[in-house]
């Protein structure tokens, strides 16, 4: 059989946030699917990458007082760990901030302009005057115009699901500081996506599935709408060529990064990259997550048109995780993080249990950690394992571990065993995972009928026992050859239990007689209850700690000015400076604001006997009641704020890196409410 050359790509991950359970659903069914291809002698490379850029990223990085170069190597570091831990083995794993994805985002915008795919347009964005920056749909908070939810984000309601431009929302507000949010003017560079309407009409049926394809031709009923691919600065990400303070959108930049992360790869190994990307000789398939259908199906098969690349043979689409039937839940800590799994639990459970539960489909798939439990110990321990552990130490005390032939009877269900494999390679092939593990369960469970039946610890026959023990772990050894691509450091222990090389998916159709195996080493064990709990638990802990950090650390944004010695603030002339009107100011009042994470609400003196009221981002630094009666310094002619509270009428000064450890500026006695600070 010729081999065949593969490339995979699972979708990139965030650097702003940790691998949890959910996004390990799609790296371990490609990781399943790579081993198994590789097994057969087939060349499967696997490459991945972190997504790194947009304004997500450069906020987080922000409120961490960290650069975003910073956040995204400490991420690729963590998330690469993670994967690593999981057994998920990437070919190749880089981040769209590199040189070469820089470069490939060139070279296909310069393809889109010379064909004249690109249009412009001024569009009305919403943008916060405050932190001076347009505002992405997630970063504009509200009231649901539907069903009048408070605090939703500007694209869809948690509440009643519905979904809505930013500019529907009533109340809006900057979900960073608060403030109200203006609408404003800017010219943005769209692709035309609908110069590829044809191709995509006819692309969609042959290279999706049918579910996929019939959701994606609804689309094409109208003409398709220009995809904007600008974004203006401040933005953290790519400078679009011959354009003053434009960026590439995050989702160009990021599917650019299947290429020059193959790119990387190919330099890596001396393979050639245009082999992949820019001719059909080799298959290439995307997985994906439902909810990302639209930039892979449509827009990413456009790019890679427009610049004369090739389009993907398959995209592959799977369901999302649930967690005990439920939506992933931070609060209830079932968003667990994929360190926090390790903690406490043997990676080998999940990747058996998700093999057991995916298919092709898109189905939504549930996690429920009962069933989780039950599932391994049931199958994985006591249907598999037992296997190894009650053969094994048989021969290796009787027969001073050396097998002899294969009895009748186990020689004809090993001949069995070994016909199945046709079945559950078309099931691999498939990414019908659950039923590859169904068909391997099948056959431990005749494996274990078997060994009962024969009873060798019960015989007296010596030989007669020893075949039977001959003929179990042949049976053991097939089963963990099939689940190889599904449990490999499992497999490589079994691998050492029969002191053979590493095993190819032919091995199969070998059997081990007049052989010697090792000592038997343990294989796995059960899984305890309390084990899981205590990973919940931690999960809980760990997502609460999250939130509380991340209200903390983007305290010194909120309506307070955060002095920082460090800070690389460029010069200001006099004037500049003389335009701030400091005065001291007596706080009166002082409350905490009950739906903040962070912010008192202060009512301030200024001497001419009209108390004024603003917002300081000081809840985990200070209690209300010791601000009241004391004398600090305020920004007096701010221009007034409209806040998601109330009006914000100035600014306390506070020094600090933020959350609990922010110091609000204090004159010295005989100080007067009013008196201006020079
Ligand atoms: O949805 C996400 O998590 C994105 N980071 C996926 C990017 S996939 C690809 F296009 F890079
Ligand atoms: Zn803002």
């Amino acid at each position: 059989m010729e081999q065949r050359k593969i490339l995979i790509t699972a979708a990139l991950p965030y650097a702003n946030g940790y691998i949890h359970l959910g996004h390990l659903v799609e790296y371990l069914q490609a990781d399943f699917w790579a081993r198994f291809q590789n097994l057969r002698g087939n060349d499967c490379a696997y490459i991945c990458a972190d997504d790194t850029h947009g304004t997500p990223i450069m906020v987080r990085a922000r409120e961490m007082g960290i650069t975003p170069e910073k956040l995204i190597a400490n991420s690729w570091e963590e998330h690469f760990k993670d994967f690593g831990d999981f057994q998920i083995q990437f070919s190749h794993y880089s981040s769209t901030n590199s040189d070469e994805n820089r470069k490939l985002c060139e070279e296909f915008y310069k393809h889109m302009k010379e064909k004249n795919h690109v249009s412009r347009k001024t569009i009305k964005q919403l943008y916060c005057n405050h932190d001076k920056m347009f505002l992405p749909d997630r970063f504009v908070k509200g009231t649901c115009p539907k069903c009048g939810s408070k605090d939703q984000y500007g694209d869809s309601c948690d509440v009643c699901s519905a979904t809505y431009s930013p500019a529907d929302l009533k109340d809006q507000h900057c979900a960073i500081c608060g403030s109200s949010p203006v609408d404003k003017d800017s010219e943005h560079i769209f692709f035309e996506l609908n110069h590829f309407k044809e191709y995509l009409q006819k692309w969609l049926p042959k290279h999706t599935s049918g579910e996929v394809k019939n959701k994606m031709l609804e689309w094409f009923n109208e003409d398709l709408r220009p995809w904007d691919i600008s974004r203006d600065e401040p933005y953290f990400g790519f400078a679009i060529p011959g354009e003053n303070k434009k960026y590439f959108y995050v989702w160009v930049d990021a599917p650019m990064g299947y290429v020059s992360s193959t790119l990387q790869w190919c330099q890596k190994t001396g393979r050639n990259f245009e082999d992949y990307w820019k001719s059909d000789k080799h298959e290439l398939y995307h997985f994906i997550g439902k909810d990302i259908v639209y930039f892979h199906t449509l827009f990413w098969p456009a790019l890679l048109k427009a610049a004369d690349f090739r389009t993907p043979t398959a995209v592959w689409v799977h369901g999302r995780l649930m967690i005990n039937g439920e939506k992933m839940s931070k609060s209830k800590g079932t968003m667990v993080p994929a360190r926090c799994y390790l903690n406490h639990l043997n990676p080998t459970y999940l990747r058996y249990y998700y093999a057991t539960k995916l298919n092709s489909s898109l189905d939504d798939f549930d996690l429920n950690f009962e069933d989780f439990t039950n599932r391994v110990n049931s199958d994985l321990i006591g249907k598999i394992t037992n296997l190894a552990s009650r053969g094994a130490q048989m021969l290796n005390k009787k027969f001073n571990s050396i097998m002899s032939e294969c009895d009748f009877d186990g020689l004809k269900l090993i001949h069995k065993f070994q016909r199945q494999c046709e079945v559950i390679e078309s099931y691999y092939e498939a990414r019908e995972f659950a039923k590859a593990t169904s068909e391997i369960r099948t056959l431990a469970d005749e494996a274990n009928r078997y060994f009962d039946e024969k009873a060798p610890w019960k015989s007296t026959d010596e030989a007669a026992t020893q075949k039977v023990l001959t003929s179990t772990l042949n049976m053991f050894r097939i089963l963990a050859i099939y689940l190889k691509p599904i449990l490999p450091v499992y497999s490589a222990e079994a691998e050492k239990l029969t002191q053979e090389k590493p095993w190819m998916w032919n091995d199969l159709q070998k059997i081990l007689t007049n052989h010697k195996i090792n000592a038997y080493q343990h294989l796995a064990s059960r899984i305890e209850t309390e084990k899981v709990k205590a990973m919940m638990d931690e999960s809980q802990k760990i997502n609460q700690e999250i939130s509380t950090q991340r209200a903390k650390s983007s305290t010194a944004s909120t309506a307070t000015v955060a002095v920082n010695a460090g800070g690389g603030t460029s010069e200001i002339e006099i004037d500049d400076f003389m335009k701030i009107d400091l005065r001291i100011a007596k706080i009166v009042n002082a409350e905490a604001v009950p739906e903040a994470d962070k912010l008192i609400k202060l009512q301030v003196d200024l001497g001419d006997g009209k108390p004024r009221q603003l917002f300081a981002g000081i809840k985990a630094a200070y209690k209300p009641e010791d601000l009241i009666g004391r004398l600090t310094v305020v920004v007096a002619n701010l221009k007034p704020r409209k806040m998601k509270f109330g009006m914000s009428e100035g600014m306390v000064l506070a020094a600090g890196p933020g959350g609990s450890e922010l110091f609000i500026l204090s004159p010295d006695q005989g100080a007067q409410p009013g008196q201006r600070v020079k």
